[in-house]
């Protein structure tokens, strides 16, 4: 089986509304919620949740990337942490189900579409 991963930067800047009641950055928020909604998903066992410490896209928080062997490398930025989490879900039993990574433009969450920051071909073997 094909393993999938989703990174997500668990850094992305702080939010000046929890800056002083919670340490936790936008990026921990969209990964906490992300592992929680994906633990419930038929999916789960394909993509693993990965966290990540920067991704260098920090002016556009949140930021996430899909990679897999053989498949095209998805970069996102500019993800709500609360709002995308349906559309993120979407899209990775969208991009595990497509050969080589390529879901369909027409086909993807509007957060997607949105969000795209950049696509990179798969590796070369
Ligand atoms: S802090 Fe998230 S991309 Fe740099």
């Amino acid at each position: 089986m094909t393993h999938h991963t989703l990174f997500v930067c668990v850094l992305c800047r702080y939010s000046e509304f929890n800056q002083n009641q919670s340490e936790l950055s936008l990026g921990q928020l969209l990964f906490d919620q992300l592992s929680t909604e994906l633990a419930t998903c038929e999916w789960r066992e394909a993509i693993r949740l990965k966290p990540v410490r920067c991704m260098g896209a920090c002016s556009r928080a949140c930021v996430v990337a899909f990679a897999a062997p053989d498949k095209l490398t998805f970069i996102l930025s500019e993800l709500s942490p609360t709002q995308s989490i349906p559309e993120l879900l979407k899209f990775s039993s969208q991009y595990i189900a497509c050969s080589g990574g390529k879901v369909p433009y027409k086909e993807r969450p509007e957060a997607v579409k949105r969000g795209i920051h950049a696509v990179l071909p798969s590796l070369p073997h």
